[in-house]
């Protein structure tokens, strides 16, 4: 008997089933912050969101951090493979898997070195407040640099999963003539422009949850068109 599973190619496939897991994880927090837990901090009293802020908040960083570390070990996993399998990156492929990766990697970086920095300001802040001391007050800019960067992750993470899952689902039309390096110049203008935004910019349009879908889905939708037409 053959068991597809203990493979090349079924080692790959376990690498994938790990990964989405992971990214599930981290995405799946991701959105719960954003969709869920901010309209409640705003319409809840200051004693319920200082006691959710020291024992809900760490625990859903915990799991939201090391999933966002996973989904990036995963995925680092799953390119090496594809590279020893010799995928040709000039190809509707590479442009979906580079783009993705290229986004999701910023995404993991905003969590580790933007968002949960912050945050564990937030939470030293809040714990101070129920043991009868001082709010910090380096808290509120904190939590500001820490809203400004998760709200920019769920506004990549629309276009960040059309293009992975698109790596091997969307035929992106290439030919002989297609220029891969304007289009890199192009996305790559776009996603570090996000980016800065996210380092010293505004929320503009990301304030509301609304804002933020529909500025995900505008991104989308936008990148694919540019990748059609330059290719
Ligand atoms: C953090 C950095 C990430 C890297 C470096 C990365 C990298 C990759 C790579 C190399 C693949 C394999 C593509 C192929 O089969 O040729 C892949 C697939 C995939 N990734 Fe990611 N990824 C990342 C984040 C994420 C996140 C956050 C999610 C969210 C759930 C995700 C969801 C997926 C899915 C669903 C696939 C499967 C595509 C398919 O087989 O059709 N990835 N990723």
């Amino acid at each position: 008997m053959d068991f597809a599973l203990l493979t090349a190619d079924g080692a790959m496939f376990l690498l994938r089933w790990m990964h989405v897991f992971f990214g599930i994880v981290w995405i799946g927090h991701l959105y719960y912050f954003n969709f869920v837990q901010g309209a409640f901090f705003a319409e809840t009293d200051a004693a319920t969101k200082n006691n959710a802020i020291t024992k809900l908040v760490p625990r859903a960083l915990w799991w939201f951090r090391y999933g966002a570390l996973f989904t990036f070990l995963t995925g680092v996993g799953l390119i090496t493979g594809r590279m020893h399998q010799g995928f040709n990156f000039a190809s509707s492929w590479g442009v979906n898997i580079l783009t993705s990766m290229s986004m999701a990697t910023i995404m993991f970086l905003n969590v580790w070195l933007i968002i949960w920095p912050n945050q564990k300001i937030v939470i030293a802040s809040a714990t101070q407040v129920l043991g009868g001391g001082q709010a910090l007050p380096e808290a509120p800019g904190a939590a500001a640099k820490a809203g400004l960067a998760s709200r920019t992750n769920v506004f990549f993470s629309l276009a960040m999963l059309f293009f992975m899952v698109g790596a091997r689902n969307l035929n992106i039309t290439t030919s002989e003539t297609s220029n891969f390096v304007a289009l890199a110049v192009v996305f790559g203008i776009i996603i570090i422009g996000i980016e800065l935004n996210a380092l010293k910019g505004k929320m503009g349009p990301l304030t509301t949850v609304k804002g933020v879908i529909h500025c995900g889905v505008a991104l989308a939708v936008v990148m694919y068109v540019i990748a059609e037409v330059l290719l």
